[in-house]
Formats: C-alpha cells, structure tokens, sequence
C-alpha cells in the first residue's frame, strides 16, 4: 500500500486519486460494481455523453476489434437525453459520489443551441455532478462533435455558449489533433480543465467482401494501440496550457497512467481497457501508487510534467 498523498485537483474536481474513467466506455459506473466499489476506489468517473433529446446513434455493426486490444467504435454517442439519464441514473451516481469519487456528466450536442439546452438541463436535474466534461471531439456523428472542435474558433464558440451556465467545473473533451492551438482557445475562453484523447478517426476493410467492418465507412480507434500518440499530444498541450489535463489513451497499467502525469496531466482517464479487463481500474490505481512510491516522492504531484527530455 502506497503512503503517497494521491490526491489531485483537476480544475476544481477535487479527485482522492488521479484515476478516471473514459466517456463512453463506463457505462454509467453501475455496470462495474460487480468487479469493485467503484465509489470507493476511483478519483473521479465519466459517464456516458448525453444531450439534451435522446440519439439513436450509428447503425451496427458499431464495433470491430483490431490486433493488439484495439478497437475501433462508431457508436455515435446513442443516448437517452437527460431527463431519462437523470431518473435511470441520478440515484446510483449521488451514491458514488457520497462515497468519495467525482461524478463528471458529459454532455454533447449537434448545435451550439443543443450544447446549450443539454448544459441547462444538466445544471437544473443533476445535483450529483461535480463537474461537466463538454464533448467537441466526438468522430463518429454528422453533425457537431469533432466539427465543433476542429478550429479554435468553434470550439471557443462552444465554450463561450455553456461556460456562463454553470459555476460547476467544466472540462473540454477534446479530439487528436492541434491540441495545443485548441487548448488555448479553450483556456482562454474559460475551461477548467481539458481531457484528451478522444478516439483516431480509422478505417477497417474486410478484402473479402470489400466493405467496412463496421456500418460506416470510418470510425474511432482506441486502446493500447494510440498512447504513444495520446502521450505526445497530453505533453504537447499541457505546455501550451496552464489549466490542468486529463490523459486519456490506452492507458492499460499504472507505467501507462505514470507515463501520462509525467507528460504533464493531473488525471488519467481508462478507456478501452475496462471494456476487455473491468476490473483493470482498482489495479492501475494501485500500481501507479506503488510507481509514485518507488520515485520517492511525499505527493503525487511532483511527479506531474516531470518528464525530461
Ligand atoms: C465504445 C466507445 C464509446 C465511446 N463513447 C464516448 C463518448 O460517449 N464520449 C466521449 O467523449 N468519448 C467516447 N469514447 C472515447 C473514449 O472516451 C476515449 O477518449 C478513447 O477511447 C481513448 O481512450 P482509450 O484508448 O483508453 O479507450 C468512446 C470510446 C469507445 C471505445
């Protein structure tokens, strides 16, 4: 057991440890209790992105496994809006935050005015969140998401539209690529924090029937197969910004999260690994515990943009 003091602050989401979990890949925290108690175990969960009005998403086939526990996902962020989000699960989520961890609810849109609508529900109907994490990143639907966050302008134009409707931390979802131009906009437009990467736009073909594996023609990849890259644009970012960052990308053990704070984030969010090893949070909370003691430092926190060239 670590003696470090693991405690960290991303933009005022006070976490016991840097260990999140990745949008959309979670479920809604409830699905992983049968493995661990998760209320007790993580620093902070990320539910699933919702709007303001239910989505169907994507037509199946929505995932493909590729080598290596990648996989590539077009999920189109399917979900209930918020009113039904909050009534399935408002009551479990004030659970796990009575018991320590944060309850960070995402939230998407296909407009600046669905972003918005969505932002306001969340903010009357979701006492539980501790904070929001705002998705302009996603790859896998027509409209909004990863458009809304290519330029900095439309991402400061997201930004702008939801930052005055709540007091409450707000993280941006932001998607692979000028991460640094991006993430200042962001900062300069208000966010608390920044989280990525969300999934690399990617193609699977099967040469037998020469169609997609998946129903659309591109989807996301994630896994053990895109942390070097996450890795890269955490470090790039995070000396472009002064707002704390999230990394997210195939973080699969504790010298994966290590890699990710060393580069300069606060939290490490798990993605794809929980979705092949569920129980894979508690163990990477505890090997990155152990990795902070053997540097022999008293908190965590020096060990955040310690990376030296
Ligand atoms: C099945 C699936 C669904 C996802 N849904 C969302 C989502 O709703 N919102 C979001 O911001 N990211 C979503 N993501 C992206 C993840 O949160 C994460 O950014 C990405 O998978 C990279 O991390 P990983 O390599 O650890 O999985 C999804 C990823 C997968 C695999």
């Amino acid at each position: 057991m670590s003696t470090v003091s693991m405690s960290v602050d991303l933009g005022g989401i006070e976490m016991r440890n840097p260990l999140n979990t990745a949008s959309g890949t979670y479920g809604n925290g409830w699905q992983f209790e049968g493995f661990y108690d998760v209320g007790a175990t993580l620093g902070a969960m990320t539910c699933k992105g919702v709007a303001a009005e239910p989505w169907d998403g994507n037509p199946a086939p929505r995932l493909a496994e590729l080598p290596g526990s990648a996989i590539m996902n077009s999920v189109g962020l399917q979900n209930p809006g918020v009113r039904a989000f909050v009534d399935g699960h408002g009551a479990y989520l004030q659970g796990v935050r009575d018991r320590g961890c944060q309850v960070i609810c995402q939230v998407v849109g296909h407009s600046i005015g669905e972003y918005v609508r969505a932002m306001e529900l969340f903010e009357e109907l979701a006492p539980f969140a501790s904070g929001f994490e705002v998705n302009i990143s996603c790859p896998n639907i027509a409209r909004g998401g990863a458009a809304m966050g290519a330029t900095c302008d439309g991402a400061a134009e997201v930004m702008r539209a939801v930052r005055p409707l709540t007091s409450r931390p707000v993280v941006v979802k932001m998607a692979p690529h000028d991460v640094a131009e991006i993430g200042r906009a962001l900062e300069a437009e208000g966010a608390d924090a920044l989280s990525l990467i969300n999934t690399i736009p990617g193609m699977a073909i099967d040469v037998r029937t020469r169609r997609s594996r998946l129903a659309r023609a591109t989807a996301g990849v994630s896994g053990p197969a895109v942390h070097a890259i996450a890795v890269r644009m955490v470090w790039e970012c995070a000396q472009a910004v002064s707002i704390p960052i999230c990394g997210i990308g195939g973080v699969a053990t504790g010298a994966d999260a290590a890699e990710m704070l060393l580069a300069g984030a606060t939290a490490v969010a798990v993605g794809t690994a929980n979705l092949y090893d569920p129980a894979c949070a508690p163990r990477i909370a505890s090997e990155l515990g152990q990795w902070a003691q053997d540097q022999g430092v008293s908190d965590i926190n020096e060990l955040i943009g310690a990376f030296e060239c």
